[in-house]
């Protein structure tokens, strides 16, 4: 890969020249570009090639890796209540006046504030957050044996959550949108990331070729079982709970902690914005972070047609996998 640094300027220039798709039913309001195989907003993009050339690993680095909407904003506040957990509890964390974006950076997002907070000595990892796919990570991150983690999600849930954020952040009134036409879209692998048969084949395979540094968790695996996802994930990320904090009901607090329905009702998810975003020209509110919460809710949209459409995707694009989608 090429790895001479870019100026910000060639970087925005060079982007404009990449293949350029707007979705049908959030109006135009939005150009994705098109760039190594995947489709992203200009200012991700941008943040994306600048951590491709700038970013280096360090080998206590942990990243949380996800495909949008498949539940990085819980993974993130899980994450960060346990590295912080000799700090804060649940009565000063600062989770409860920040979104977990904001405790948690993001390799596109916040790729300035990374490199600057590097040169700060901290006394817990700050894990990284990114969406990008595992082939489009720095190189230096695929070449350390820095942990990955990565989040997946039943594919039909993504793709509802991802419709309603998408119409919240654009302003589209959903009479406005036909969810078919999402759907088709983002069966064609053209939504922000996609496609999330790329995504997820991606760190599929690198958690079957390095399962000691990859731990892949599922949505619906941690509704169903929160505690032993949260110590599996403690553990593997080197911050694994006392016989005495389990005792004390340490994970249990942590759990309730970054629940749907406590971070949702929190002020600042419910009126705020990230940190950052307006200088991205990215505005989402907190709130849009915050919608349902559960499993399942592909079936007040799906058709049965949809429902086996992208059954058969599925199977031929992600069987090869072993994930259980
Ligand atoms: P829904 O739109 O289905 O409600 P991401 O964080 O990757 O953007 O994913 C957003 C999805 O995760 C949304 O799904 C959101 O409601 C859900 N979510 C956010 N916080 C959550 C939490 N603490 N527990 C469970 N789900 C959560």
């Amino acid at each position: 890969m090429e790895t001479k640094v870019m100026s910000a300027r060639d970087i925005e220039e060079m982007i404009k020249t990449f293949p350029q798709y707007t979705h049908s039913w959030v109006k135009g309001r939005e150009i994705m570009y098109n760039y190594q195989g995947i489709w992203c907003h200009p200012k991700f993009l941008e943040g994306i090639i600048s951590a491709q050339h700038t970013f280096k690993a360090q080998p206590s680095d942990v990243f949380l890796c996800s495909h949008p909407k498949s539940g990085t904003t819980w993974l993130k506040a899980i994450a960060f209540a346990i590295v912080t957990r000799q700090k804060f509890d649940e009565s000063n964390t600062p989770l409860l006046t920040n979104i977990p974006h904001n405790c948690i950076p993001s390799l596109e997002k916040n790729i300035e504030q990374i490199l600057e907070n590097r040169h700060i000595d901290n006394s817990c990892i700050t894990p990284i957050a990114t969406h990008i796919p595992y082939n489009l990570l720095p190189e230096s991150i695929r070449a350390s044996n820095c942990k990955i983690v990565y989040i997946y999600r039943d594919i039909k849930d993504v793709i509802v959550s991802y419709y309603h954020f998408m119409l919240g952040r654009l302003n589209v009134p959903i009479e406005d949108a036909p969810f078919e036409e999402a759907f088709d879209e983002f069966c064609q692998g053209i939504n922000v990331f996609g496609p999330i048969w790329d995504h997820l084949s991606g760190f599929a395979k690198a958690s079957l070729e390095r399962p000691e540094i990859t731990l892949l968790l599922k949505y619906e695996d941690m509704i169903k079982d929160p505690t032993s996802n949260v110590k599996r994930l403690a553990e593997f990320i080197g911050y694994p709970f006392t016989t005495q904090e389990e005792k004390e009901g340490v994970i249990e607090r942590i759990i309730k902690m970054c629940s749907f329905e406590n971070l949702s009702k929190l002020e600042v998810n419910r009126s705020g914005i990230q940190n950052g975003e307006r200088a991205r020209a990215i505005v989402s509110e907190n709130r849009l972070y915050f919608r349902k919460g559960k499993v399942g809710d592909w079936e007040n949209h799906f058709t049965d047609e949809m429902k086996e459409k992208i059954d058969k995707l599925i199977n031929e694009k992600l069987s090869h996998t072993g994930l259980a989608l």
